[in-house]
């Protein structure tokens, strides 16, 4: 579980991004932060991750006070697992070199059974094993940077944007691909979208984030049916 309490956080000495937030997220629960650009949705989930220190109040992951473990041991300390915004592969590797990238910490057989499963998992994956990541499709390099991050087996998924810039058969894959991962293997997903209607199609609840505050929190399916929202929040009807 990951928890802020009034979280305060902004960059260098500029003015704080995020004000007072409090939100969490359980095991086997996609949580979905929406909110307009520039809200400190990425920032929020930087602040979660440790990359960000909050100025005030705490992050909690499974009730530990999350900043007493430097930023590269918290996947092994807390099992946290971060897929940045862009930048989430590396295009000069293979997709085999990047998902092994993932799992350096780990034993050789650890390792080795992770990718075997992903590769079953992941079939675009597997034939593209060889292959530069650079010579991925947007779809494909999104999925990468999942699998990598499941490589090194986290508890907790933070995943910013998954599905930005995909066409919208290649953003159902990657719900898909979220949804499964969730129900497989009980993971606690917190994860930041643009794309209000298919996100929460497969989450569980929601926050929406406004100039750096909570507005809004509520049951990803009451946030769907209810008028208002989609008028205030989600922009206008979905695409069918
Ligand atoms: N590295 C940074 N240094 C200084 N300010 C930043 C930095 N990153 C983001 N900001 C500022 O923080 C605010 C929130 O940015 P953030 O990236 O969290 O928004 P977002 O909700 O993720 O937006 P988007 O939907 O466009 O991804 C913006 O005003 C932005 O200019
Ligand atoms: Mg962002």
């Amino acid at each position: 579980m990951i928890e802020t309490l009034n979280v305060h956080a902004g960059y260098g000495d500029g003015p704080d991004i995020l004000q007072s937030i409090s939100m969490n997220a359980h095991a086997r629960e996609i949580v979905t932060i929406l909110g307009p650009n520039g809200c400190g949705k990425s920032t929020l989930l930087k602040t979660v991750a440790g990359f960000l220190k909050p100025r005030q109040g705490e992050v909690r992951i499974d009730g530990q006070h999350a900043e007493a473990v430097p930023i590269h041991e918290k996947v092994r300390h807390f099992g946290v697992g971060y897929v940045p915004q862009t930048d989430n592969v590396f295009r000069t590797m293979t997709v085999t070199e990047n998902l092994l990238m993932g799992a350096r910490a780990l034993d050789r057989q650890t390792r080795a059974e992770r990718f075997d499963a992903l590769m079953v998992q992941y079939p675009t994956l597997a034939n593209k094993r060889r292959r530069k990541a650079s010579a991925l499709s947007g779809g494909e390099r999104q999925i990468l940077s999942l699998a990598r991050a499941l490589m090194a087996g986290p508890r907790i998924l933070l995943l910013d944007e998954p599905s930005a810039g995909l066409s919208p058969a290649m953003m159902h894959e990657v719900f898909d691909a979220i949804e499964r991962i969730r129900d497989e293997a009980d993971l606690c997903i917190l994860m930041v979208e643009q794309n209000a209607y298919e996100a929460l199609s497969i989450s569980d609840r929601a926050y929406v984030l406004n100039l750096g505050s909570v507005a809004l929190t509520a049951p990803a399916r009451d946030l769907l049916n209810d008028p208002a929202m989609e008028r205030l929040y989600l922009g206008g009807e979905p695409e069918v």
